[in-house]
């Protein structure tokens, strides 16, 4: 089964996915935990020109990079995974790249959704959990001040990105569970567990 979680930064993806990854631990679920862009030698590589701020690129640069790390990570480390019967959890997939290239930076959705179908294999994620936060508050939460060249989008992209998300929410219904992330910790993972732990069953 493979697990996709979505939201801006700051939206509290990291922290749910360490809890998952205690309990599934605990209960000696196989799992292998993952993060977009990154997972791949090469893909960490990307990942350092994507976010170092020094470098300017235009959103058609920025598209074709996310999505050759996506294709390196697809190929060497999910697929593989899903093979072995291993439940994946990933910390962003392809709606990141229609949310945050789509809706933020202002290209073609239908471009960005075939390349995503590209570089993925067609893979789908069988869950996509979109935590949902005000960009007013994701920016608040941030703790470190070198923001890195995505975070230094102001806060119309960033309410781009999230209008981007809703729809997608609203598009995608089979897949995408909307979560209020301005709940505490404990009671988004109640919520993300239990829509696990049933469709496990
Ligand atoms: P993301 O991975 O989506 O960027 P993080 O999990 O790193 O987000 O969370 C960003 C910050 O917000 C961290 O300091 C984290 O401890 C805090 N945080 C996460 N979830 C919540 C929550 N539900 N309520 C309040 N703060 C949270
Ligand atoms: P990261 O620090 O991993 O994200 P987060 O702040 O959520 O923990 O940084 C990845 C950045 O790249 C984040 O700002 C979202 C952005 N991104 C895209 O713009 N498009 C994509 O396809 C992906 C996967 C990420």
């Amino acid at each position: 089964m493979f697990i996709t979680f979505e939201g801006i930064d700051g939206s509290g993806k990291s922290t749910q996915i360490e809890l998952l990854s205690e309990y599934l631990l605990e209960n000696r679920i196989e799992f292998i935990s993952i993060r977009e862009p990154g997972g791949t030698d090469i893909a960490e590589q990307i990942r350092n020109i994507l976010l170092a701020s020094k470098n300017e690129m235009n959103g058609i640069t920025e598209l074709m990079l996310f999505e050759a790390a996506r294709a390196d990570l697809t190929e060497k480390v999910i697929l593989p995974a899903l093979k072995q019967n291993k439940l994946v959890l990933s910390d962003r997939f392809f709606d990141s790249s229609t949310a945050y290239q789509g809706y933020g930076r202002g290209l073609d959705i239908q471009s960005i959704e075939k390349c995503n179908q590209l570089a993925t294999q067609n893979l789908l994620p069988d869950i996509t959990f979109y935590l949902h936060l005000s960009p007013e508050i994701g920016i608040s939460r941030r703790k470190h001040k070198d923001l890195d060249r995505m975070e230094q989008s102001g806060l119309e992209f960033f309410k781009n990105v999230t209008d981007g998300f809703l729809e997608l929410c609203v598009k995608y219904p089979e897949r995408f569970v909307f979560i209020d992330a301005s709940q505490s910790k404990e009671e988004i993972f109640q919520i993300i567990l239990n829509i696990i732990l049933d469709k496990i069953k």
